[in-house]
């Protein structure tokens, strides 16, 4: 491994990583040396992927959190800094999409959820990350997870879309606003990757070869494909890298 794409010494916490891409990057990030903490709100899958990664000879605490509620975040971020002493990464990963469909048939709840999940949960965790690692007047990292969905049209997912475009205002804004204390903000907008997320798209044929035939290189995703960038943009090999919005869509926004 590149002596720059290192996370040794570093506490990461990675919101959704009881299954799909934020597994695959707690993982990565793990077999990079961070110690990790991990966030979802079912405890048992979250578990046993925090045992998994200590099998492997990784450091890794599992705490239940509903990431829209702000006591729960501030008692992640808590158990974060009880157990390792600090937390130096946040990934903001844990998203829902409730309402698929055309997007003037979507129902207030399903706007509220996606909202409360996708945009007020990721604000909440990087404001409590960047309290504490301004607290103690660290350097710091947040890999924001947005879209495709929020760079373009996102038919059938609209509402999603909307809160994925935010993202990318807020990482933008963030960048901007905390870059002077050391602390980066970057996003990675993934295309169609394989998860339970995704299953509506992936699982129909006719979907999925909407997105497919659009994509230059011929195929969609699996959830260790985003890890990379994640890890990246984590790093220190992303040392100057700020505000940055890196795409990992085999080719569907170049058209
Ligand atoms: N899959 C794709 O094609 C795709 C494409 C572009 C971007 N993305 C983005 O990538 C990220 C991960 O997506 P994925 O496909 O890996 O999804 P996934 O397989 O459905 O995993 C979602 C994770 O988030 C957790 N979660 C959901 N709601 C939560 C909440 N309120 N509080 C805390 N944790 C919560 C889930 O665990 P619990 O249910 O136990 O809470 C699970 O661990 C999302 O931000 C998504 O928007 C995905």
């Amino acid at each position: 491994m590149s002596a720059l794409i290192n996370l040794e010494g570093r506490v990461a916490v990675v919101t959704g990583a009881s299954r799909g891409i934020g597994e695959s990057i707690a993982r990565a990030f793990a077999g990079a040396g961070a110690r990790l903490v991990l966030a979802a709100r079912k405890p048992e899958a979250l578990a046993d992927v925090a045992a998994s990664i200590e099998a492997a000879g990784g450091q890794a605490l599992a705490v239940p959190a509903h990431t829209g509620r702000e006591e729960e975040v501030r008692s992640l971020i808590r158990a974060a800094v009880e157990r390792f002493g600090k937390v130096d990464v946040l990934v903001n990963n844990a998203a829902t999409n409730p309402h698929f469909g055309p997007l003037l048939d979507v129902e207030e709840q399903a706007w509220e959820k996606t909202f409360e999940v996708n945009l007020k949960g990721y604000f909440l965790c990087a404001r409590e990350v960047i309290r504490h690692l301004q607290g103690r007047g660290a350097p710091g990292a947040i890999v924001n997870l947005a879209s495709v969905a929020g760079i373009r049209a996102a038919p059938m997912q609209g509402v999603y879309g909307m809160t994925k475009a935010a993202v990318i205002s807020m990482t933008q804004t963030l960048a901007y606003e905390v870059g002077g204390t050391g602390i980066r903000v970057n996003a990675v907008a993934p295309g169609l990757v394989e998860t339970r997320f995704s299953a509506a798209i992936v699982g129909s044929e006719e979907l999925r070869n909407l997105v497919v035939s659009r994509t230059p290189l011929g195929r969609h995703a699996m959830p260790s494909e985003i890890a990379g960038a994640a890890l990246y943009l984590a790093s220190d090999a992303a040392s100057f890298v700020n505000g940055h919005v890196l795409v990992v869509d085999g080719g569907f926004t170049v058209h």
